[in-house]
């Protein structure tokens, strides 16, 4: 099967973490060229066909070194661009890009949000219009204070109409409780079309029953990588957020909870032992109550497109060509991206 060619549908991409090596090298040859920084060249720092970044190599990867390449309007813009066409590039008609909200030098978080929805604007007005739309999710990082996360939610409200679709919390696992941002995503549910996805259970000590019942009572329509979910959440995520949020529209029908499974970078990350083979994508494919969105989260850093997760579950848990079809049509039903947008995925997915 044509894996590039199937239409897809990725919804857990991070901004920072799907720039290609390629494209964070030309940044860095520009702004050297012009004298504008002393980094060192990404393909040193990020050598090629390296993937194994475990979460403590990780998440210092933006901090200490790309939020520094990509610090000024040009280059966010830039890359922003470069990372729209890449997924286009691998078959992927819908796209929901999640950024946490920064401030550059001479650009508050406002104009950071505003220069990527100017990038995603103008691609989609290019002649002829490419096949993949894109919206935007805000993210509030584990690490920032309340007041921070009220103003990414205050940004998702302002931004609305052009194009930003959900919430995020995501972030270090380990940087600590998460019960100080539940005002801020009450905030969210009182934006109508505005969805919330949480990263859920990554590590063992952000998959406690206390921190995973506090996240699921934010009401999240969605929730990434689902690692370490002890036996009664799985029934929470199975039972009762259908009951409980039960009969939206849809014919009476029940609203399932959307899950963001990641293969390649939970198996790089060390996120989950035994291989792609021992990923919970095993256990939760054929849960009717759920729909699996298969995604990327970080393909700059991790290195496998959408099109070769889709290939790599083909592989290793034997799902036939009808099989995958279902598998990616299925991720039209979660995203945040309203009526219209899932009218038009259903148009152009395949059914076989
Ligand atoms: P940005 O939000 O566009 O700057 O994308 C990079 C940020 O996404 C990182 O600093 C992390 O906070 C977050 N991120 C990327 N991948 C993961 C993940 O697997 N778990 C939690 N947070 C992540
Ligand atoms: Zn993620």
């Amino acid at each position: 099967m044509d894996f590039r060619a199937l239409p897809k549908i990725e919804l857990h991409a991070h901004l920072s973490g799907s720039i290609s090596r390629q494209c964070l090298h030309e940044v860095w040859l520009r702004k050297k060229e012009a004298g504008e920084t002393d980094l060192e060249d990404p393909l040193m720092v990020m050598p090629e066909g390296k993937h194994d970044y475990d979460l403590k190599a990780f998440f210092p990867l933006f901090s200490s070194y790309i939020y520094h390449l990509i610090s000024c309007p040009w280059s966010l813009s830039h890359t922003t661009t470069r990372v729209l066409e890449d997924f286009a590039s691998d078959g992927v008609v819908y796209l929901e890009l999640r950024t946490t909200p920064r401030s550059l030098p001479g650009l508050s978080k406002a104009e950071y949000v505003q220069t990527i929805l100017d990038a995603i604007s103008s691609y989609h007005s290019r002649s002829p219009p490419p096949p993949l739309r894109a919206k935007l999710i805000l993210s509030v990082d584990r690490r920032n204070s309340l007041p921070e996360a009220l103003e990414a939610v205050s940004l998702a409200r302002t931004f609305q109409s052009a194009g930003v679709v959900g919430v995020d919390l995501c972030g270090d696992p380990a940087a600590g409780p998460i019960d100080k941002f539940r005002p801020a995503f009450d905030q969210v549910k009182k934006i109508p079309g505005t969805g919330v996805t949480l990263h859920f259970a990554e590590t063992a000590c952000s998959g406690t029953g206390k921190e995973l019942m506090e996240l699921l009572s934010w009401k999240p329509e969605r929730i990434g990588h689902v690692i370490h979910v002890p036996r009664n959440i799985r029934g929470q995520i199975i039972n009762g957020f259908a009951s409980e949020e039960a009969v939206k529209g849809d014919e009476g029908r029940k609203k399932k909870m959307g899950l963001e499974l990641c293969l390649s970078c939970n198996v790089h990350a060390g996120m989950i032992s035994g291989g792609f083979e021992a990923h919970h994508f095993g256990e939760w494919w054929k849960v009717e109550e759920t729909i699996i969105a298969l995604s990327t989260d970080d393909v700059g850093v991790f290195g496998s497109p959408l099109s070769n997760e889709y290939a790599l579950v083909a592989e290793h848990f034997r799902l036939d060509r009808t099989e995958i079809c279902a598998l990616a049509r299925g991720a039209i039903e979660v995203i945040f991206g309203g009526e219209e947008e899932k009218e038009r995925l259903r148009g152009i997915m395949w059914t076989e």
